[in-house]
């Protein structure tokens, strides 16, 4: 199952872990990255010097590559940006913003740099800034997202660019693997799947409504202020969807969005917190460490590309 991006970065699978703010940290992306794929650290929000320790402590848990993810609009993106050099971090991602300014400096310290997409133009603009590979991210995501699905996204940014492109939103097993694959993706990456991951630091409810969550009990709150997200439905969910009723002013959204994540993630409070997951949420009915989830995805997508069509269908 190697292909370019395993190349690139020197990792087993071509699988990310895709960045979660405040739940991906030194555990679990260093898990992931222990079991051959490549963990991510995020940025998120968070100050440069608590990321700089969660960089130390994943160092620490594995001699293999992890990546950092700078949300450009972090207050911190600077700071975050000049430490992932100082620390020696081998792959950054990005979102929410380009990163072009940053790219010569990355480079200089040998670090890959792999953008956040969600359109082809902004896929070929990250690519003449200097991006090493690009990851096309449809709207079936978890967490803040496009407009475009991830099966019409995927083969056209593999048409416009010549980079390895990775697959992110909606894949949750080996068949969204191998459909990756057929459309032109080097590798994928995956956010929901990996929330029930033992490793994975969330609340213990949070994972309780991943794990119970249905084909459409995902909704997208927030269009309004530009910066929709995908949560499950609950009953802050419903406040934003009223907030978008009534035509509210943009700061309404804000003051419902405070310390939100936090309440979900760390807290437990699954009704008034924001529980960001994807519509594959309804795919993943199991708690797995990070080597189980990895070895069973790519044993069942190995299965199923070395299948013989023809005699599939003539059963
Ligand atoms: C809870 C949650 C938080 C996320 N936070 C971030 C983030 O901070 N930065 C980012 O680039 N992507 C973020 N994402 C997107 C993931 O990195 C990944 O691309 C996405 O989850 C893939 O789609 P999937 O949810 O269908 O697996 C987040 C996703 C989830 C589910």
């Amino acid at each position: 199952m190697k292909s370019r991006i395993c190349e690139l970065l020197n990792i087993e699978y071509p699988i990310f872990q895709g960045a979660m703010a405040r739940i991906s940290d030194a555990a679990l992306a260093a898990a992931v990255s222990e079991a051959g794929g490549l963990g991510i650290i995020a940025g998120g929000t968070a100050p440069a010097d608590y990321i700089r320790q969660e960089v130390r402590k994943a160092k620490a848990l594995t001699d293999k590559p992890f990546g950092v993810n700078i949300m450009l609009l972090s207050p911190y993106a600077d700071e975050i940006a000049r430490m992932v050099c100082e620390e020696g971090v081998k792959v950054v991602t990005t979102g929410a913003g380009a990163p072009g300014k940053y790219i010569p400096m990355w480079k200089e310290h040998g670090i890959k740099v792999i953008p956040v997409v969600p359109s082809v133009a902004i896929a070929i603009r990250m690519v003449r800034s200097g991006a090493d590979a690009v990851i096309a991210e449809g709207m079936e995501a978890g967490g803040h997202i496009g407009e475009l699905t991830t099966m019409v996204l995927v083969p056209q940014i593999v048409d416009a660019v010549d980079v390895p492109v990775i697959a992110a939103g909606g894949i949750a097993d080996g068949r969204g693997v191998a459909a990756a694959l057929m459309l032109g993706a080097d590798g994928v990456q995956l956010g929901t799947r990996f929330l029930t991951a033992h490793e994975c630091r969330v609340h213990p409810n949070y994972k309780k409504k991943v794990l119970a969550a249905k084909d459409i009990d995902t909704i997208v709150t927030g269009r309004p202020t530009g910066h929709p997200v995908r949560v499950l439905k609950n009953k802050l969910a419903r406040q934003f969807i009223e907030l978008e009723k009534s035509g509210a002013p943009l700061e309404e959204y804000d003051k419902l969005g405070v310390g939100a994540l936090a309440r979900a993630v760390d807290d437990g409070d699954i009704d008034f917190g924001s529980v960001m997951a994807g519509q594959s949420a309804a795919m993943v009915n199991k708690e797995q460490s990070c080597k189980e989830i990895i070895t069973e995805i790519f044993a069942e997508a190995e299965k199923l590309l070395c299948r013989d069509w023809r005699q599939a269908w003539e059963k």
